[in-house]
């Protein structure tokens, strides 16, 4: 499992308005957004790519271009939806599949609920959303699910880790899956509700209001 912590001025000075309590929700998803496209910059370096033959106005070249299968993009419902358009502007081409998940507050199990996703994603690439790595226990399951179902490499991009979180993912992943995890931060602890500190609060809350 790698690991990449995005060190860039713009990551660090919109994840700081994020963790801020009191940015409104409308800047918050606006600032999400924008955050989502630096980490899909760096989440996407290994996409796969091929050569191909094209003509500029001046002379024939051989270019690069993304192969197929497309890419499968994967917001965990409901927080991740706010990081889907923030990756789907680098990677207009991709499919998007959907994974409803969610986590029991007091026992911070996590149960599927929906998902839209092909039965076969063999030899896919899929770049999974999912705002906080907390206990890990939702990706560790999102990643169990897709690479059951074939899936080559995966990639989640997540706005905060906790280190318990990446631990568990790191224990509980095979060894043998290709996975990396993309983050703005990796920050101090999980607090005793699971939530991440200094963290900032409840990403599906901050994004789309308390319901
Ligand atoms: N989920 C959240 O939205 N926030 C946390 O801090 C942990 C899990």
């Amino acid at each position: 499992m790698r690991v990449l912590e995005i060190d860039h001025p713009l990551v660090a000075h919109k994840l700081t308005v994020l963790r801020d309590a009191t940015t409104h929700s409308s800047v918050f998803r606006q600032l999400a957004d924008e955050l989502v496209t630096l980490l899909a910059y760096e989440a996407t370096r290994q996409v796969r790519v091929g050569d191909v033959e094209i003509s500029t106005p001046v002379t024939e070249m051989t270019g690069t271009k993304l192969t197929n299968p497309k890419p499968m993009v994967v917001p965990i419902l409901r927080a991740g939806l706010g990081m889907l358009d923030g990756l789907t502007r680098l990677l207009p081409t991709a499919e998007v599949g959907f994974l409803g998940m969610v986590r029991n507050e007091e026992t911070l199990e996590v149960t599927t609920y929906a998902n839209r996703l092909p039965e076969d994603l063999t030899g896919r690439q899929c770049f999974v959303l999912d705002p906080m790595l907390a206990t890990g226990h939702t990706l560790i399951a999102a990643v169990e699910y897709l690479t059951e179902r074939g899936a080559s490499d995966v990639t989640c991009v997540t706005l905060l880790c906790a280190p318990e979180g990446l631990a568990a993912m790191e224990a509980a992943v095979d060894p043998e899956i290709d996975l990396t995890i993309v983050t703005a931060s990796i920050d101090e602890k999980l607090n005793e509700k699971g939530y991440i500190v200094p963290g900032l609060g409840d990403a599906g809350d901050r994004l789309f209001g308390v319901v």
